[in-house]
Order: structure tokens, then sequence, then C-alpha cells
């Protein structure tokens, strides 16, 4: 059918054409945002899972909820080995644009712009040993009030993350709004930001001030926050965000393909169902290979099986073999011994997913190496966001159908 017509969107954040399967967290969203602005406690929403079930698309969803409700917003996507600082600072200064115009008194805004600048310029220097900055690391927020000092800018990212977020949330309440700052790939803060994230957070909700963090991650960001505060499960709500159900991945397809009056035969989604698991990334990108190689609606399951191995092909290039590219040959040996534990472990027990978690001392076994000894190459996958350890002891890969397509991959 026609390809300028093909509604379907595989790629990282793409929006689809129709968000299938998340009614939940939005109602629950709006919940917050009007529970939020009415002063009543509740917790933020968190939003965890593996790679390419639609994190980031519904992270964006969440902020246009808010931006509808005239809230402030601004959004951060965390790096390894990045400060939170100027990020933070970025989001806010955003969200504080938008409230800007309803706000009665500019001079209220310009203080808070003041600290807000006071905050970014305390970015430590990025030269070596606390060399004095380089002129061009000397980072200009790009605002034009001067920074005041006093507040926010004490260096202690806890003490001024509290301070700074307070105070943005005062502006949100004199116009009568809220401010929501989103953070995705959360996992990826540095432990100290993190600890000063949730601090300010707890702080915030007890004053009642109207100011969120929602936050997206991989499957053990939970981990990563309570290792950081205790409380941080009182603090948040974690929505595990998973594949479609088979009824909300039928709509994902047939949905868009109505609106183009294109129909598919119950055998066609019963195929693409098999295939895609239900994961939006694989929904997404079978279904753009057999729109593209039917030739007529309604779409068959004969139609599926010549798109498949297209689909297949573009998925091995674009979504597996992007990220298996970032590992050295030795985190590809780990990842490799792994991919088969988990097809033994997989059949042994009759599941039919086979990128089970695996017990890392059985990696080792396998691989005839000491356990330390695989240590690097294993926090080395984590940081590069691969795998993650939802249980001590244990590894999984972050990327549905890893397992099944490094066994395909010669040595
Ligand atoms: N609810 C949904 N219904 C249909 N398609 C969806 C849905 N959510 C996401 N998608 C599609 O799935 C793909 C992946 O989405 P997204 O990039 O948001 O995933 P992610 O969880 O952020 O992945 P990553 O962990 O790699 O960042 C996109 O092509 C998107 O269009
Ligand atoms: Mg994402």
């Amino acid at each position: 059918m026609d390809p300028v017509r093909n509604p379907y969107a595989p790629g990282a954040g793409q929006r689809p054409p129709e968000l299938a399967g998340r009614g939940r967290e939005l109602d629950v969203f709006d919940v917050v945002l009007e529970r939020i602005a009415r002063g009543r406690p509740e917790r933020s929403l968190m939003l965890t899972g593996l790679r390419g079930v639609g994190k980031t698309v519904l992270l964006n969803t969440l902020r246009s909820q808010a931006i509808n409700r005239l809230w402030g917003t601004g959004k951060i996507e965390a790096r390894p080995d990045q400060s939170l600082r100027r990020p933070v600072a970025a989001a806010l200064h955003m969200a504080v644009r938008e409230l800007a115009p309803r706000h009665r008194a500019p001079d209220r805004i310009d203080a808070f712009l003041g600290v807000l600048k006071a905050f970014a310029q305390r970015a430590a220097p990025t030269g070596r040993g606390g060399a004095a900055p380089k002129l061009r690391d000397r980072w200009q927020p790009g605002i034009d009030v001067p920074a005041s000092s006093g507040r926010a800018d004490s260096g202690d990212i806890e003490i001024d993350l509290v301070e700074l977020l307070t105070d943005a949330a005062a502006v949100a309440t004199d116009v009568g709004t809220g401010i929501a700052i989103f953070i995705d790939e959360m996992q990826d803060l540095g432990a100290e930001d993190v600890s000063a994230l949730c601090a300010a957070c707890h702080e915030l909700s007890q004053l009642g001030a109207p100011l969120i963090v929602v936050g997206a991650g991989l499957p053990h960001l939970p981990a990563v926050l309570s290792a950081a505060k205790s409380y941080s499960e009182r603090l948040f709500r974690y929505q595990r965000i998973d594949r479609l159900d088979r009824i909300a991945a039928d709509q994902a397809l047939c949905a868009p393909a109505e609106r183009e009056e294109v129909e598919y035969e119950q055998k066609a989604l019963d195929l693409l169902y098999e295939k895609s698991g239900g994961y939006p990334y694989f929904v997404q990108a079978y279904g753009k290979a057999t729109w593209d190689h039917a030739p007529r609606s309604p779409i068959t399951a004969a139609d599926v099986r010549v798109a498949a191995p297209e689909a297949e092909a573009e998925l091995a290039v674009g979504f597996f073999g992007s990220r298996f590219e970032r590992a050295t040959p030795a985190e590809r040996e780990y990842m490799r011994a792994m991919a088969t534990l988990a097809l033994v472990d997989g059949e042994e027990s009759g599941r039919d997913d086979m990128d089970a978690a695996v017990p890392t001392a059985e990696i080792a076994r396998a691989l005839g190496r000491k356990p330390a000894s695989l240590s690097p190459a294993r926090d080395a996958l984590i940081k590069k966001g691969l795998i993650y350890s939802g249980e001590r002891g244990t590894v999984a890969f972050t990327v549905p159908h890893f397992g099944r397509y490094l066994r395909t991959q010669p040595a």
C-alpha cells in the first residue's frame, strides 16, 4: 500500500499514531495534577520499563497533559557523568518562562531568575583538580537579570536544589498553578544528584508546594532511588510500563489503519502479535513493514509473513545492532553467555520469554572466570544501559528479545 500514507512510527521517542493501552497512566496523572494544584498530598509518578516499551512517548504525553492544564513544564534527559545542575536550571527556566506572562508582579519573576542564575553558575568547573574554568566552560544560562546571592548557591546540590525548587513552586502558587519537571533516563543521574532530588521532593511534598518531578527509566530505577534515600518508595508511585496486551496491540495497529480506510484480517493480527510480543517498538516496526508490502486492504497473514524479514532486518540494525555496537569485545562475550543461559533457564521453566534474569555466578561459571574478574564488564554494561540488575546477584537485558538477537549473531 501507499508508503506515503504509512501511519506507523518505529523509532526512539517517535510519537505513535495511536497511544494504545496507557489510559490508566493518563488517568492517574490527571488526578495527580489536580490534587497537587489544590495543595493536596500526592505522590509523583515514576515510569519504569524495558527499552522500547514507550516510556519517552508516555512522558511526553504526560507533559502535554500538564501544559493543557496551564502548568509550567520543563524536561531533562539525564546522561551518565553529567551533573544535574545545568539541565535542571534550563528546565526550570523554561517552566517559569511559561508562567511569567500570567504573573502580576514581574519583579517576583526577576527575583526568581536571579536565584536560578546563581544556582546555575555554581556548576563545578570542568577543569581538572579544581583548576579555574576555561572561558568556554563558563556557561551563560541566557538569563538577563543579575545573579543574586545567598540562596541556592551554596555549592551543596541538596541544599541548593531544595531552595531553588521551593522558590520555583512559590512562583507557580502565585499564578494558581503548578510546575512539573520531567526527567527521562533517570537511572543515569549521579548518586549525589538522585539523593538531592529525593530530598527536594520530600521537602516540597511536606510543604504542599505545587512542584512535581516525573521520571522515566529502566526497571532498576526504583533501586537507584531507594539506594539514595530509603523514603523514596513513599515519595513516588512507580508505574511499570510493559508490553501491550492483545487488545491494546490490535488497537495500536487498527486505529491508525482505519483512519486510512485499511483493515486487517484476524489472522494477520494474530501473527503480528506473535511476532511483536506486544512490545510497542516491535508493533510499530512490523506494522510499518507489513503496510508497505501489503498489496491491498484487508491486510492478510500472508502479507505479514512476506514483510516480517524486512522488519526483522531493520530491527537488527536500528534497535539491536546500534546497542550491541556500544559494547566492547569482553562485554559482548559477557552478554553472549547471558543469552545462552537465559535460553536454558527459559526452556527448563517452560517460559516463552527467553530474556529471563540470569545469576551472575552462573555467567562466571559458563565463562570459566572468577566472578570478581567480570565485575568491570557487568558494571560497564549497566552504565551503558544494556543490562540491569533487578535482584541482587542477577542480571537481565534491558532490551526485549535481545537474547534472541544475540543468539543469531555469529561469534
Ligand atoms: N502506547 C503505545 N502504543 C503504540 N505505540 C507505542 C506506544 N508507546 C510507544 N510506542 C512506540 O514504541 C516506540 C518506542 O517508544 P519510546 O521511544 O517512547 O520507548 P522507550 O521506552 O522510551 O525506549 P528507550 O528505553 O529505548 O528510551 C516508538 O516507535 C513509539 O512510537
Ligand atoms: Mg526513551
